[in-house]
Formats: structure tokens, C-alpha cells, sequence
């Protein structure tokens, strides 16, 4: 089974497993690592069913905007059901390795649980640099530490069983090589969050 296959499966009893009153109280108190302030413009990445855009919502308010892709189209699907009748939230089926949006277009992105699903995470992260805007800020993060995550993936599925998060050095070297800086990693049981900004100077010169 490929990963989408297994992840557009996964979306019809997504929300009974994974959207808890636990996971509730763990992104209550992540969200204000984020960074995140009134008014921005919010992307986020492998968004599923949404499961943090109330969050995101809160903390822009309504002159903020949350935009959600995945490529799960069973996910998106779950996720506009909720959604898309909000008039800041859209909601897009789109791969992040092959992102179709503008250039220097968002504050903030947020991947949650994303990151080891990714076939090419340069190409990724190099897709998700150029939709920032100069300073923006990406956030990587996951309820469980990369030693966790790398566990779990073991044993739910042949689909994900060899996704694992970049060792700290890699994950420092594809963040530069991709224009990021400011770079900083927390990786503790129960947590893994990885923040970083785009450089103010173009990349390429
Ligand atoms: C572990 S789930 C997390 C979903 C959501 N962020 C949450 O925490 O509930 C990973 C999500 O990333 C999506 N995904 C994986 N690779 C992707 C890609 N290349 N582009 C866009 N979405 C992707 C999957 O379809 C899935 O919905």
C-alpha cells in the first residue's frame, strides 16, 4: 500500500483515534511556542482533517487566515466537512513537494506529523522556503519525540514503517541548505518540535 493510499484510509476514523481531549491539552500549550501572532497568514502542511486549524484560528483571529493542504484527498475531504465554511480557512488538495501557491505568501507554516512522511524532504522544504515570506517562520512538530515516532511507525504500518524524523545534524543541514536559519530543536518524550526561519537574504545569491 502507498503512503496516500494508506493516509486516505486512515482519514475515515482519523478524528475517534487521534482527536482527544490529551492531544487537546498537549496543542493548547504547544500553539504558544509557534510564534504565532494576530493577522498572519497561516499554511498549514499535511493538515488531515484539521485537527489543529481551531487552534491556529484562535490565535490569527479573523483577520488572520488559516490554509490547509494535504494530498489525501479522503482528508480533505473530512477536513472541509469542517472547515470550509469558515471565511479565513481554505482548504486545498496539493502536494508539498510540488507546492502550486505563491511565492512569499505566508507568515507561518506548521507541519504537525508530518515530516517523516515525506518522499523528498529537500524538495519539500525547499517548496515550503519559497512560499514564505522573508522572516516567516516554520514549524515542525509532533506529539511524540523522533525515538517515538520512530517506533510507532514500525508498527502501524508497511506504508510508514521506515518514516523517521533527520537526525539533529541533518535536520540542520537540509533546514540551511534550504535557506532556513535560526534554528532550533527540542526532542523529549512526548514532544519534538523543531522551529526555524527563512533568511531575510535571498538564498541564491
Ligand atoms: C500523520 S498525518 C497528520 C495529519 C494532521 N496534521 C494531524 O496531526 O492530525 C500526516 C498527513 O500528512 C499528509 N501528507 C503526507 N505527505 C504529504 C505530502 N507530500 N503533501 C501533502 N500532504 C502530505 C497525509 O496525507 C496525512 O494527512
Amino acid at each position: 500500500m502507498s503512503r496516500k493510499a494508506y493516509f486516505n484510509e486512515l482519514a475515515k476514523t482519523w478524528d475517534q483515534e487521534y482527536d482527544t481531549p490529551e492531544l487537546s491539552v498537549f496543542l493548547k500549550s504547544l500553539i504558544h511556542q509557534f510564534g504565532l501572532k494576530l493577522g498572519q497568514r497561516v499554511l498549514d502542511v499535511g493538515g488531515g482533517t484539521g485537527i489543529l486549524v481551531p487552534f491556529l484560528i484562535k490565535v490569527v483571529g479573523s483577520a488572520g487566515s488559516v490554509t490547509v493542504i494535504d494530498y489525501a484527498e479522503q482528508m480533505v475531504q473530512k477536513c472541509r466537512l469542517k472547515y470550509a465554511h469558515l471565511h479565513n480557512v481554505s482548504i486545498e488538495l496539493q502536494d508539498v513537494e510540488a507546492l502550486v501557491l505563491p511565492a512569499a505568501s505566508f507568515d507561518v507554516i506548521t507541519c504537525f506529523g508530518l515530516f517523516p512522511h515525506l518522499t523528498n524532504k529537500e524538495k519539500a522544504l525547499h517548496q515550503m522556503e519559497r512560499v514564505l515570506k522573508p522572516g516567516g517562520k516554520l514549524v515542525l512538530a509532533h506529539a511524540l519525540s523522533s525515538a517515538e515516532i520512530k517506533a510507532h511507525h514500525r508498527s502501524v504500518s508497511s506504508a510508514v514503517r521506515f518514516d523517521v524524523l533527520p537526525t539533529k545534524p541533518e535536520m540542520n543541514r537540509i533546514l540551511q541548505q534550504a535557506g532556513f536559519t535560526e534554528i532550533r530543536i527540542t526532542d523529549e518524550p512526548g514532544c519534538y518540535l523543531c522551529l526555524a526561519t527563512k533568511s531575510q537574504r535571498n538564498k541564491d545569491l
